[in-house]
């Protein structure tokens, strides 16, 4: 439960900009595992000042339901206005970004800067809980820096003014995306606060380190940014790893490109073929992460312009790709991506995908 809101899932999708749109989010609910999702962040006030792009960051459909905008903005009565249009159009909660350390969200008091100033946000975000029955939920990390390790006392506060949840992202603003995740840290937090679920949130790319993040974290469910890009399948594996405790294996070669071409085709339905194939550039190379030798893929796919295109590169490379098989049709070993380690289970770190990514 997030305040009056019954998931199916404990597994959640993690706002990333430029990314978390209709399409990703259609794809991933079709693959299964996932219930409530994000769009990415979108300004409160663009919102009430109906800018189209702020309508196109909250575009949805009624299979991308139930469904969470994150909002940024520091004007209590903007962000509050923002809620009740929000409700007013079915969406199921609103999450406020308070973890987001760009610097033209930070300089207009929002973002991390919020998570220095507790009373100010505490009046904000009551306001917004105050104002609409849907769910009021905030997203952090663990702090400014080291020294400034304000997300439990953060997370206490807002559970006293009546947020329903909280996601944490297990590093602090200093840290960007470097080092590992600090369980001991999301811990902290989910001892904090009395009764509402925390969900722990960072570097989460396999079922093994979302088990092991609510094992030793106690949190309550996981939220997952990257890890859905590598790996569209991991909340459907995920869920069924946490029930049975049984892992599944790794879709098959053909399984990947269904899926890819599937969220294709909902780009071009959503963004137009120009658009949507041109956004989709940036897209295919995760998925090609997972093929093994991929690089003819990579270069042809970058300069993508239409759907047909798009399946004469793929045509190409399945066929370029057969060099690298075995007679059964499987990768030969040495050819085979490496597995998926997570942060806190290996020192090892994920790639971060292009973006704003030096400020998140
Ligand atoms: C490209 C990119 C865009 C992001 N956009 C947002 C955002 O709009 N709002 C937010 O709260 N966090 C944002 N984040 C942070 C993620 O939601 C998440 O907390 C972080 O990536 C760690 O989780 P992960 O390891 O599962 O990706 C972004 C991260 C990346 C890499």
């Amino acid at each position: 439960m997030i305040g009056n809101l019954k998931l199916k899932s404990n597994l959640f999708l993690s706002p990333l900009a430029g990314y978390t749109n209709l399409p990703f989010r259609l794809t991933l609910r079709e693959v299964g595992g996932l219930d409530l999702a994000t769009t990415d962040l979108v300004n409160a006030r663009s919102l009430i000042e109906k800018n189209p792009k702020a309508f196109k960051l909250i575009e949805t459909c009624p299979a991308d339901r139930p469904l969470a905008v994150q909002l940024f903005g520091s004007v209590p009565e903007e962000m509050r206005d923002a809620a009740i249009y929000l409700e007013s159009v079915g969406i199921a909660s609103v999450d406020i970004t308070m973890g987001c350390p760009v610097k033209k969200v930070c300089r207009v008091g929002g973002g991390s800067a919020m998570m220095m100033e507790l009373e100010k946000t505490q009046a904000l975000v009551k306001g917004m809980v105050d104002a609409v029955n849907i769910p009021i939920t905030a997203k952090m990390r663990l702090g400014w820096d080291d020294e400034n390790i304000t997300a439990p006392d953060l997370a206490r506060a807002l559970e006293g003014v009546g947020v329903a949840a909280i996601f944490v992202h297990g590093r602090t603003r200093e840290q960007g995306f470097s080092g590992s995740v600090n369980l001991a840290g999301i811990r902290a937090v989910v001892q904090a606060v009395r009764s509402i679920p925390i969900i722990g949130n960072g570097d989460v790319t396999t079922p093994e380190a979302a088990r092991m993040m609510i094992d030793e974290t106690g949190c309550a469910g996981v939220s997952i940014g990257r890890g859905a890009f590598y790996n569209p399948w991991i909340f459907l594996h995920t869920r069924h790893y946490l029930e049975t405790g049984e892992l599944l294996p790794d879709p098959s070669f053909e399984e990947r490109v269904r899926v890819m071409c599937r969220h294709l085709d909902l780009m071009v339905e959503v963004f137009g073929e120009t658009h949507g194939c041109r956004m989709f550039r940036k897209v295919a190379p995760w998925y090609s992460k997972r093929f093994g030798p991929a690089n003819e893929f990579n270069k042809s796919v970058v300069q993508l312009t239409g759907k047909a295109e798009f399946h004469e590169i793929l045509e190409n490379y399945i066929r370029w790709r057969e060099q690298f098989l075995d007679e059964s049709g499987g990768l030969r070993p040495n050819y085979r991506p490496p597995p998926l380690v997570s942060s806190f289970m290996q020192r090892e770190s994920i790639p971060v995908p292009k973006g704003p990514v030096e400020v998140w």
